[in-house]
């Protein structure tokens, strides 16, 4: 056997050797063993190719050729076997490390609902178990239904209660409450009986300070039918009354005006910081102001497309931020739409 043939049988050999000692295999710290023997600076293979250059020259390129497909092979199997052992202990260790189901989970960060939007839910509850529903009215309003409808004519000095955000487009009004919104029920439902609660965005052409914003929300809670009486109106607000506020808290209407009304009337519950004996939160009066309310005006019934021969109906509107401000004790309203997470947070 010539020496070439010496070598090549040399490196077939050192090739079968390592790879069945390969397949034998089964931990990664034995792989990089078997790496170090076979294929390190100092393995049979590289001495092989350091060896080269003092072999005979006609047996160069052939020994050399052979040498590096060994190399090739077994760095192939190598990463193969390799790849082989990660797998078997990755899906070893699923089927051993069971899950804890004792260990704490992380909480995910979680958002909530508007302080608003929470009470306004508490609202509709409580005037849908009395059988009204949501209804929803537009904020861009046309000043027919804002004001003229609501028999509030221009130039009328009512007008005054309102400051109103008047737009380019004639004609055209951010709403200046949720009233509008009764006429647009009732020339809907006409002439059947209503009762629905209409909540949303109003506008106001105001400066703003700790009691004033220029938008806020309101309710509007609207009854329309045969022989709806003011006794009905005070028993709905006085049942809402009791279970916005809680049981036993004392309530008075006192006579008021809006155009849309009449009688007209706004609704006082008991101060519940002082229980009626007078401090700072109500004004040493005893008594906070909640709404404005009153018997739908005949004028504005037969807008809606109701005979007021025939029907009736009772009006109400509330805000929802008022109310809010009065039961958190919160001091400022323009804290609603400040958009301060530490203010937001507390509820
Ligand atoms: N729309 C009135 C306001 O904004 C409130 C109100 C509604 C009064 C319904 C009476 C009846 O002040």
């Amino acid at each position: 056997m010539s020496k070439k043939e010496n070598m090549i049988e040399e490196l077939e050999e050192l090739q079968k050797r390592a790879e069945a000692e390969l397949v034998s295999l089964n931990s990664e710290a034995n792989l990089q063993r078997w790496k170090t023997a076979y294929l390190g600076h100092s393995s049979a293979l590289m001495q092989v190719f350091k060896r080269l250059p003092e072999a005979p020259l006609e047996m160069r390129p052939e020994v050399g050729q052979h040498a590096n497909q060994v190399k090739a092979a077994l760095e192939t199997h190598f990463e193969s076997r390799s790849m082989e052992i990660r797998q078997a202990a990755l899906q070893q260790n699923l089927q051993q490390e069971k899950q804890d189901v004792t260990l704490p989970g992380r909480v995910p960060p979680c958002g909530r609902l508007h302080i608003t939007t929470v009470v306004l839910r508490e609202i509709y509850r409580i005037f849908a178990e009395m059988g009204f529903q949501v209804y929803r009215s537009p904020e861009v309003e046309s000043d027919v239904n804002n004001f003229e409808l609501l028999n509030i004519p221009a130039h009328h000095p009512a007008r005054d209660l309102w400051d109103t955000f008047f737009i380019k487009t004639e004609g055209v009004v951010l709403r200046t409450h949720t009233s509008p919104g009764q006429i647009r029920a009732m020339r809907e439902f006409a002439p059947e009986p209503i009762r629905v609660v209409l909540p949303g965005m109003c506008y106001r052409y105001e400066q703003t300070d700790a009691s004033h914003e220029f938008q806020f929300n309101q309710v509007e809670l609207l009854a329309v039918g045969k022989r709806i009486t003011f006794a009905n109106l005070k028993g709905t607000l006085e049942e809402f009354a009791q279970r916005m506020y809680g049981e036993g808290v004392r309530t008075r209407i006192r006579p008021s005006y809006f155009p849309f009304v009449e009688p007209g009337g706004e609704m006082d519950v008991e101060c519940f910081v002082c229980g009626g004996k007078g401090c700072p939160v109500c004004k040493r009066r005893g008594w906070l102001e909640i709404l404005g309310c009153g018997m739908v005006h005949p004028v504005v019934l037969r807008n809606g497309g109701y005979d007021p021969e025939v029907y009736s109906g009772f009006a109400a509107g509330m805000g929802p931020e008022r109310i809010t401000m009065l039961r958190y004790r919160i001091d400022d309203i323009r804290n609603f739409w400040a958009n301060d997470v530490r203010f937001l947070e507390q509820f």
